[in-house]
C-alpha cells in the first residue's frame, strides 16, 4: 500500500487510491521513512494523511479521539453512496443482493482479524459484542465465581456483576496495581486466581479506556487457561490502534468495534468466538438451536450502509497501514507522556514500555484523585489551553484525565499539552 511504501517506484493500487480519496496527491515521503518508527516522526507525511479527513474545527487541540474515530472523506462518501442506494432501491436491494454484499464485507473483516468468517458476527459496537458473550456464556454453575478488574469498561463490569443474579455466581473484583509493570499485572491476576480457585470466567480488557494500559493478554490468558478459566477479551480500543492477532493471543471469545480505530461509520462491531467454542455461548432467545455464530446475536434490521462501508474503512485503514498508525500513536503519546513523567506532582498512568500502551494514556496530578478534581483539570486544559480531553473515573487509585491522540494530531500539539501539564502541576 502506497502510504506505507514511500519509494516512488512502488505505486499505490487503484483500490488504495480510491480508499484513500485524496491519497493520489500525497507525495511519497523520504525513502528512509519506509520504517514505521521513522515515518512516525514525519510531520509532513502525517499532515497529508490528515488531509484525507474533514478538517476539525479550528482553534481546538482535539485529544479525545478515543470515543470514536472519524471516517476519511472517501469512506464518508462511500457510506453516503450506500445510504443513497438503499434509500432508492429499498427492499429491492435489502431483500436480495445486500446479503451477498454483507457476506463479502464479513469475509474482509475476518481477513483483517486473521480468523474465519464463520467465527465472527456483526454487532452494533463493542458493548453489544461483549454483552452477547457475558450474557450468553453458558458454562457457569451456581457457586462458581467470575472476575473483573477496576480498569475494565463500566458496561462490561455491570454485565459481569449481573451474572450473580442470572447464573448464581460469586463476583470477584480486583484493583490493578499502580504504578504498574508487565510482571505486576501478571502477578495481580495470578494472585486473584490463586485466592479464588472457584473463578471459571474472567473479563480482560486489551486496552483500557480508563488509563490506556495494555495488559500482557497472551500471558494472562494462558495463566487463566491453565486454571480452567475462560477469558472474555474486550478489544473495544485495541483493533486498529495497536498490533495484535486474536489467534496469537490464544483467546476464544472477543468483542470488537470498527468505529473507533478502523474508521467505519458509527454503529458497527464484531463478536468473535473460536469455532469450537460457539456452543458455549447461548443462542439468542429469538433463535432455535443452531451451531452458527449469527444465532448468538439477533440485532433486527441494522444500518446496512454502515456495515457495507466497513469494506471502505478497512481499505483506508490498510492504505495508511496498521504498523504506521500504531507507531505514530505511540510516538505522539511518548512525546507528552514521557516529557512530563518525573515532573513533580504528575502521575502518568501507563509505564514507559511500548508493550503496555498504545496511543492512549491518562494522567493525574498527585493527590487530586476525586472525580471533581479531574473534571476541573479537564476544564482547565480546555479553558486555558483549548486542549480537549476527557476525565476518566473508576480507577481504584483515583480518577484521571485521558489523552487520546489521533494519528493526525501533531508533535507541536503534544508539546503544548506537556507544557500545559507542567504549568497546571505547579499551580
Ligand atoms: C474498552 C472498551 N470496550 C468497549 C467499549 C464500547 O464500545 P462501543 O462504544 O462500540 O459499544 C469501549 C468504548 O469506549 C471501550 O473503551
Amino acid at each position: 500500500m502506497a502510504l506505507q511504501q514511500p519509494e516512488p517506484a512502488m505505486q499505490m493500487s487503484r483500490r488504495a487510491v480510491l480508499a484513500a480519496g485524496a491519497a493520489a496527491s500525497i507525495a511519497a515521503p523520504a525513502a528512509a521513512a519506509a520504517d514505521p518508527a521513522v515515518l512516525a516522526r514525519d510531520e509532513g507525511y502525517w499532515a497529508k494523511v490528515g488531509g484525507l479527513f474533514d478538517a476539525p474545527p479550528p482553534g481546538v487541540i482535539q485529544l479525545e479521539n478515543g470515543m470514536f474515530g472519524a471516517m476519511t472523506r472517501a469512506v464518508r462518501v462511500a457510506y453516503e453512496q450506500k445510504v443513497d442506494r438503499i434509500n432508492r432501491e429499498t427492499t429491492l436491494y435489502l431483500r436480495g443482493p445486500v446479503n451477498a454484499d454483507v457476506q463479502a464485507v464479513r469475509a474482509k473483516a475476518a481477513r483483517l482479524l486473521g480468523v474465519d468468517p464463520d467465527e465472527i458476527a456483526w454487532t452494533r459496537g463493542g458493548t453489544e459484542s461483549m454483552l452477547t458473550l457475558i450474557g450468553g456464556y453458558n458454562r457457569l454453575k451456581p457457586g462458581d465465581a467470575v472476575l473483573y478488574a477496576d480498569l475494565d469498561y463500566d458496561s462490561m463490569q455491570a454485565g459481569i456483576r449481573s451474572l450473580a443474579k442470572v447464573r448464581g455466581v460469586r463476583v470477584v473484583k480486583i484493583d490493578l496495581p499502580e504504578p504498574v509493570s508487565r510482571d505486576s499485572l501478571i502477578a495481580a491476576y495470578d494472585a486473584a486466581l490463586t485466592a479464588n480457585p472457584d473463578v471459571r470466567l474472567m473479563l480482560l480488557t486489551h486496552l483500557s479506556h480508563r488509563t490506556g494500559l495494555i495488559p500482557p493478554v497472551k500471558e494472562i490468558t494462558a495463566l487463566a487457561r491453565s486454571r480452567g478459566v475462560d477469558v472474555l477479551l474486550d478489544c473495544g480500543h485495541a483493533l486498529g490502534q495497536t498490533e495484535f492477532a486474536l489467534r496469537d493471543l490464544g483467546v476464544d471469545f472477543a468483542g470488537l468495534n470498527l468505529h473507533k480505530w478502523i474508521g467505519s461509520p458509527l454503529g458497527v462491531g464484531l463478536v468473535y468466538i473460536r469455532k469450537d467454542r460457539i456452543p458455549d455461548i447461548d443462542v439468542s432467545i429469538l433463535e432455535g438451536p443452531s451451531p452458527r455464530i449469527d444465532a448468538r446475536i439477533h440485532t433486527g434490521t441494522v444500518n446496512y450502509a454502515a456495515v457495507l462501508a466497513v469494506a471502505d474503512a478497512i481499505d483506508a485503514h490498510e492504505a495508511i497501514g496498521l504498523a504506521n498508525k500504531a507507531h505514530r500513536l505511540r510516538y505522539l503519546r511518548d512525546r507528552w507522556a514521557e516529557a512530563v513523567r518525573g515532573v513533580p506532582g504528575v502521575e502518568v498512568l501507563t509505564p514507559n514500555d511500548p508493550a503496555l500502551h498504545a496511543g492512549i494514556t491518562s494522567f493525574r496530578l498527585a493527590g487530586r484523585t476525586s472525580p471533581a478534581d479531574n473534571i476541573a483539570l479537564k476544564k482547565a486544559l480546555f479553558d486555558r489551553y483549548r486542549i480537549f480531553t476527557v476525565e476518566r473515573l473508576g480507577v481504584a487509585r483515583g480518577a484521571c484525565v485521558r489523552v487520546s491522540p489521533s494519528f493526525v494530531n501533531d508533535a507541536a500539539q503534544m508539546d503544548k499539552l506537556a507544557a500545559a501539564i507542567r504549568e497546571l502541576a505547579k499551580a
